[in-house]
């Protein structure tokens, strides 16, 4: 009998990079998913890579009696991942309570089932977020959590305090708290990928964007940093292979070989690109020229920051494969393809 894993957000963009990693190692997946901020034509995508259509239940984890019924309904659950949140840092601030509610009661309503059912494990998604703009770099997971900068942040600090309270009170919970620093990319058939609703907000589908053609041109924010350009400073990882750290995650927890109930790891590649950098990388591998400009610092941008991903290799056992240049040309290739299907309707 295959190993059953419940992954929440699956039809998000993570999320599906997960199923398909998960499908392929040999789990049988449940997706739970409100589509609020994704497609139902993604579980194609992920069934074109995998030969196999995930389960999917269209639930609302703010509900809590929906919730409980999926549990009831795919009885063994043995690990939950947790990828379902809002995650726009900017409408946080315009709609804290939103925030709050789906992303903390989400969690607390999960948590309540995975007591109530007996499903002893979750891997939680953090965020490098949770650093602030960090004293020292590059950042380890021993460096202070900041107070933070938006509701969106804050959301990330109080799950992994509730998730490390409630492993205090029931010690037969555990759970792995993953903090990515900048996802990117997409999966190399381009069968699926990032689906940002409305004007992206992040930089590599702005970019993508701006050079098929959506959007004019982009805007660099901010020039005069501290950095070697001027420019802010990421550590940019590709989708796939935080995927795969999710796998690895879970395992840890069903084989019981983490060495607390409650453990936390960056995952990002340890090098920090700048926003040029980024851009230079894009043409080289696209063979584009992309219109930009320099234009003012965005409010609340952290200067720069990238991951110390030593305690996620060599406890986890978990490694970035894949550089720059190969987040640029599956992310551009997504792009392409996305263009393509449009053109196809
Ligand atoms: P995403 O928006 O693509 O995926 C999230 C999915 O959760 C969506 O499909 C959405 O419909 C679903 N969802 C939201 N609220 C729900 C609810 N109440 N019930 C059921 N489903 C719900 O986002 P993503 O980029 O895949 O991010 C996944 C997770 O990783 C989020 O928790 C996010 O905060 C975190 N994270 C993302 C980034 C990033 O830059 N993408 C960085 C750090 C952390
Ligand atoms: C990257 C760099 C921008 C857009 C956000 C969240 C964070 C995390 C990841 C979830 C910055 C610059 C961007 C543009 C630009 N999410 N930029 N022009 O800011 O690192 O983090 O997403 O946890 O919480 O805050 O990512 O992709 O928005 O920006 O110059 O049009 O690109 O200033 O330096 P960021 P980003």
């Amino acid at each position: 009998m295959k190993t059953r894993i419940l992954v929440t957000g699956g039809t998000g963009y993570i999320g599906s990079h997960t199923v398909v990693e998960l499908q392929a190692q040999g789990f049988e997946v449940i997706i739970i998913d409100n589509l609020s901020n994704s497609d139902k034509n993604v579980l194609d995508g992920i069934a074109a890579i995998s030969g196999e259509k995930p389960a999917f239940e269209q639930v609302d984890l703010r509900d809590e009696k929906a919730t409980a019924e999926v549990f009831q309904k795919y009885p063994n659950i043995e690990a939950v991942i947790h990828f379902a949140a809002y995650k726009a840092v900017g409408e946080s601030v315009e709609k804290p309570l939103d925030y709050y509610e789906n992303n903390i009661g989400s969690l607390v309503n999960l948590l309540k089932c995975m007591r109530t059912y007996e499903v002893p494990n979750m891997v939680f998604s953090s965020s490098c977020t949770v650093y602030g703009q960090p004293e020292s770099l590059p950042v380890t997971e021993n460096a202070p959590v900041q107070p933070a900068a938006s509701p969106y942040g804050n959301t990330k600090q109080i799950g992994e305090e509730i998730l490390q309270d409630a492993i205090n009170a029931y010690p037969e919970l555990n759970a792995i708290s993953l903090r990515y620093f900048n996802p990117v990319g997409a999966h190399d058939s381009a069968l699926i990928g990032e689906l940002p609703k409305g004007v992206p907000l992040n930089l590599v589908p702005f970019i993508t964007q701006t050079a098929i053609g959506i959007r004019e041109k982009l805007n660099v924010y901010g020039s005069d940093y501290n950095t070697v350009d001027g420019t802010c400073i990421r550590d940019y990882i590709h989708v796939v292979d935080l995927a795969k750290a999710h796998i690895i995650a879970a395992e840890r927890m069903l084989q019981k070989k983490g060495k607390a109930a409650y453990e936390f790891f960056n995952l990002g590649t340890g090098t920090g690109s700048s926003v040029l950098q980024v851009i230079q990388a894009f043409e080289k591998v696209s063979g584009e020229s992309l219109n930009y400009q320099l234009t003012d610092r965005r409010p609340g941008d952290v200067e720069q920051i990238w991951a110390d991903t030593t305690f996620a290799n060599e406890e986890l056992g978990w490694k970035s494969e894949r550089d720059l240049d190969n987040m640029m040309a599956t992310a551009w290739k997504w792009e392409q393809a996305l263009k393509e299907r449009v053109a196809a309707i």
